[in-house]
């Protein structure tokens, strides 16, 4: 209905977008779903005041699937807390359960026990209409594989999510805010494949910023670039982190991410086997 509405009283941004936003499924669910949520303020999606409240929580958090008549169980008790302005790193071997984390965490996977609190705000039980619109305003998110809408330009790719939220202001002042502060004036109507890959995750993180989150997540974000180019990503992102004092958790194989570190947390079989200040923990 909202999207129906939006694509009336927006005829410049026409249907096509939803069109082309809709086969893209997994990694835009967070983008395109924009239903208000309540919030214990009250406010539609508003989330939680973050003064001596954790950006984020998770309590006993676990995760099992069933294969056949066998439960795998994937993430085991988890708990941890993260307060703002955290640049926390979660490491552990391939299949140890990174990725799974991020999912519940950011609300695109549900947790079989525990809960995740984002902000104050428990979202393991709420129904999709109701996290959509938190998962807006409250995670950003980052992929290896940037997923940037390839048939849209850099500026409409950070505009996505602007639109699809109830961002206030011009989503086209913010894109080129934001698409400026990640060092890419200059490559505003550039499509991806018209962009390097340091390029393309740059404007992934201008997208994942857009709405002003809290709290960004990023799965494997180096995993594509070359060395000086991830390091020129750290370097942007703790950038950013001190500008806008957004909380940063990033899944990484990468050991050149731990000197960046405020925090690490370390997964193995599904458990996490290690919560240590990271080399920057003094700065957070
Ligand atoms: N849909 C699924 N069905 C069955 N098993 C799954 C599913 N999703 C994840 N798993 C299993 O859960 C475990 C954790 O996977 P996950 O992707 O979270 O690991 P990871 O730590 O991110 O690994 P990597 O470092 O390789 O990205 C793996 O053993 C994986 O095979
Ligand atoms: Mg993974």
């Amino acid at each position: 209905m909202a999207r129906r509405l939006w694509a009336r009283q927006n005829p410049t941004w026409p249907r096509c977008l939803l069109r082309i936003l809709r086969p893209i499924r997994f990694e835009l669910i967070a983008l395109a779903d924009s239903a208000p949520a309540a919030s214990p303020a009250g406010a539609p999606g508003a989330v939680a005041p973050s003064d001596g409240v954790p950006v984020l929580e998770v309590r006993h958090l676990g995760r099992s699937l069933s294969l056949g008549e066998q439960s795998l169980e994937i993430l085991r008790d988890i708990t941890f807390a993260i307060p703002k302005g955290e640049f926390v790193t979660l490491m552990g071997p391939s299949g140890s359960g990174k990725s799974t984390l991020l999912g519940c965490i950011t609300g695109l996977d549900t947790p079989s026990s525990g809960q995740v609190f984002l902000n104050g705000t428990d979202i393991s039980s709420m129904r999709e209409s109701q996290l959509a619109g938190i998962r807006n305003r409250t995670v950003g998110m980052v992929f290896q594989a940037f997923n940037l809408i390839p048939t849209l330009t850099a500026r409409e790719n950070v505009e996505v999510p602007l639109y699809a939220g109830s961002w206030k202001g011009s989503p086209t002042a913010r894109s080129e805010e934001l698409l400026g502060l990640v060092g890419l004036s200059h490559r505003l109507e550039h499509r991806p494949n018209q962009l390097s890959g340091g390029e393309q995750q740059r404007v992934a993180i201008a997208r994942a910023l857009a709405t002003q989150p809290p709290l960004v997540v990023a799965d494997e974000p180096t995993g594509n670039l070359a060395a000086a180019q991830g390091k020129e990503l750290l370097d942007l992102l703790w950038d950013l982190r001190e500008k806008l004092g957004t909380t940063f958790v990033i899944a990484t194989h990468d050991a050149s991410i731990t000197p960046y570190a405020t925090r690490m947390l370390q997964l193995a079989d599904g458990q996490l086997v290690g919560d240590h200040p990271g080399p920057r923990a003094d700065v957070a």
